[in-house]
């Protein structure tokens, strides 16, 4: 990759240190489900990078992806895994970043990620959270500041398709928001694809715990249809987090009672033991699911309104 230094030497600097994603190592089988949405984004972000001169004219890669449904579904995880499966330079930045740490700065730093961008293309920008640089919370000062970043934002998206784009050669902006209905009809238009990220099903929700325990052994007696029948209507957090809390009762067993001391001069291999079906239905008494049927309602509604898969 060739060295990019613009104008703006600062914080070409800082970008790259911050953003500039070069590695995140998640492949598209770490993720459980979301058959449909890992293809789509394949095609709309691997696929004219592969064949660039099928993706021209009416078939010209899209603008941009909107990402969205519920909190903890596996959106970021999404993105890491285009990073790592579309080879090609990519830029993670989350919208609170562009909104409030360089204060004052955010539209010249939106001008130089894509300027970046562009130097280094192809390339990918993820912007995570994107409702965050819409919203008009806060003083009225605020809200003058995010406007103008988010017309800074429009106008670079414009800008990465003109005529003089090379075919693969493309900026393409990818983005995920858990409230869809905060981005406003201009953006929403310049995100061309929408794909919904639902609660996983009952089949992901097996395989997600599969890749939860892959390196954990796991006692005959689980139950594993029974406690993902159990995990209906639980996000793919949520199944993480009770497998996280079962993998770690066998350990609270074996040192129950225990002095700091005593358990400092046990062996790890006397800690582990496997994750047993008690476990699980422990942890699922404790944990309960975090996304309400109103909020997936509303997503509901919204991608029938404007999901575009
Ligand atoms: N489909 C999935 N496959 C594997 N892990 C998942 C999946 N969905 C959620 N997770 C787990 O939940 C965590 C949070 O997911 P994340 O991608 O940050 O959610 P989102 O961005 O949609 O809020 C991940 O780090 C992972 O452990
Ligand atoms: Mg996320």
């Amino acid at each position: 990759m060739q060295e990019y230094s613009g104008p703006d030497e600062d914080l070409v600097a800082l970008l790259k240190r911050d953003i500039l994603d070069t590695s995140p190592g998640v492949t598209w089988g770490e993720i459980a489900g979301l058959h449909e949405a890992k293809r789509v984004l394949e095609e709309a972000t691997v696929l004219p990078l592969i064949m660039p001169d099928f993706f021209r004219g009416i078939r010209r890669p899209v603008r941009g992806v909107l990402m969205f449904g519920p909190p903890g579904t596996g959106k970021t995880l999404l993105a890491k895994a285009v990073a790592t499966e579309a080879h090609t330079s990519f830029f993670h930045v989350s919208s609170a970043t562009l909104a409030s740490k360089y204060r004052g700065e955010s539209e010249r730093m939106v001008r130089c990620l894509f300027d970046m961008a562009r130097a280094y293309a192809p390339s990918i920008i993820f912007i995570d959270e994107i409702d965050a640089l819409c919203t008009t919370r806060g003083a009225t000062g605020e809200h003058e500041a995010s406007r103008r970043v988010k017309s800074e934002l429009l106008m670079q998206i414009d800008g990465c398709f003109g005529h003089d784009v090379e075919p693969g050669q493309h900026v393409m902006v990818l983005a995920a928001t858990n409230f869809p209905w905060d981005i406003d009809e201009a953006l929403r238009r310049r995100l061309e694809k929408r794909i919904y990220i639902p609660l996983p099903e009952l089949e992901a929700r097996k395989e997600l715990m599969r890749i939860n325990f892959k390196e954990v052994e796991v006692a005959a007696d689980v139950e594993w249809e029974e406690l993902a029948r159990q995990m209906e209507s639980y996000s793919g957090d949520d199944i993480t987090n009770v497998c996280r809390d079962a993998a770690f009762n066998g350990m609270r067993r074996r040192t129950a009672g225990k002095t700091l001391e005593q358990i400092r001069n046990m062996r790890a291999a006397a800690v582990q033991t496997p994750v047993l079906m008690d476990d699980l239905v422990q942890a699922l008494a404790r944990i309960s699911p975090s996304v309400s049927k109103a909020d997936i309602a509303k997503h509901e509604a919204w991608k029938s309104e404007f999901g575009s898969v």
